[in-house]
């Protein structure tokens, strides 16, 4: 089966991460676009035509299941993008919301893009699953652009120059009991956020909730519904916008050690 998958930037690597060991002998296309990142503060218009570019691309290379890997994407034209191609389409938010009702969260905080905040896509999601769990959204549109340009998220530097610890604090006044990733670069910045969280308490532990596992649970139960005739050996072909050290340096991390061949190419 092709699995096509696609993100603004590295960010979708860390849903592909967690979907590798499901489909271990599936091929991936993977599509971040590096040019356009950050997608979180772009006009609505401006995002649908790029979103068409990726979809056209993906039509091009006839796969049978799509992953919109980018929250900001998935929280404005889910139901755009399911119209404009023909293929199961799954995406991070709804999975997220299961998630929330399972595990019965009353207190939940999102982190997320200007794009996917200004929404309210997780709070419509979770509280028509779970009507009584409260929701506060915070928009954090310095992160991205922090992270497509930062060796340090990598290197987990002991400080960084982004504001975490006034959003955290946010979250941490409100007394959440959970926190979501609400954009998927978040999670490449977790030893940062965990560590200013446990400055503020050390007593209140918080569950940090990645919708990219959410997503993989939904998977693994829907696989045998998806999987389809087509033949494919296991490999990954990253394709990007534009030339990236971060991304060649993430996309070679995440494919070491696996039996996935890989390829870069930038269009
Ligand atoms: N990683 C994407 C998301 O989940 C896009 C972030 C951006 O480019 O601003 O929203």
């Amino acid at each position: 089966m092709k699995i096509g998958l696609y993100d603004s930037g590295i960010g979708g690597l860390s849903v592909l991460k967690e979907l590798l060991p499901i489909f271990p002998n599936d091929q991936f296309i993977y599509y971040g676009d590096t040019k356009n990142a950050p997608y979180g503060s772009k006009s609505k218009e401006d995002l649908w035509k790029i979103n068409t570019v990726i979809l056209n691309f993906f039509e091009s290379k006839k796969i049978d299941v799509l992953i919109v890997a980018c929250n900001t994407s998935s929280a404005l034209f889910l139901d755009k993008i399911k119209k404009h191609i023909d293929i199961p389409v799954f995406e991070l938010i709804h999975p997220t919301a299961e998630k929330i009702k399972y595990d019965r969260f009353k207190k939940v905080t999102v982190f997320g893009t200007n794009r996917t905040i200004d929404s309210h896509c997780y709070k419509t999601s979770i509280q028509s699953l779970s009507p009584k769990t409260e929701v506060l959204e915070i928009a954090c549109p310095l992160w991205v652009p922090f992270i497509e340009t930062s060796a340090s998220i990598i290197k987990n530097e002991t400080s960084i120059d982004v504001d975490i610890s006034e959003k955290v604090l946010q979250a941490f006044e409100w007394e959440a009991d959970g926190i979501i990733f609400g954009c998927s670069h978040y999670p490449f910045l977790s030893h940062h956020l965990e560590k200013e969280w446990s400055k503020q308490s050390t007593n209140r532990p918080m569950k940090w909730i990645n919708p990219a596992q959410a997503l993989s649970s939904l998977l693994k139960k829907e696989k045998e519904t998806i999987t389809s005739v087509t033949k494919s050996v296991p490999r990954v072909d990253f394709i990007i916008t534009k030339q990236s050290a971060l991304f060649t340096s993430i996309s070679k991390e995440i494919t070491k050690n696996s039996k996935f061949a890989h390829s870069l190419t930038i269009i």
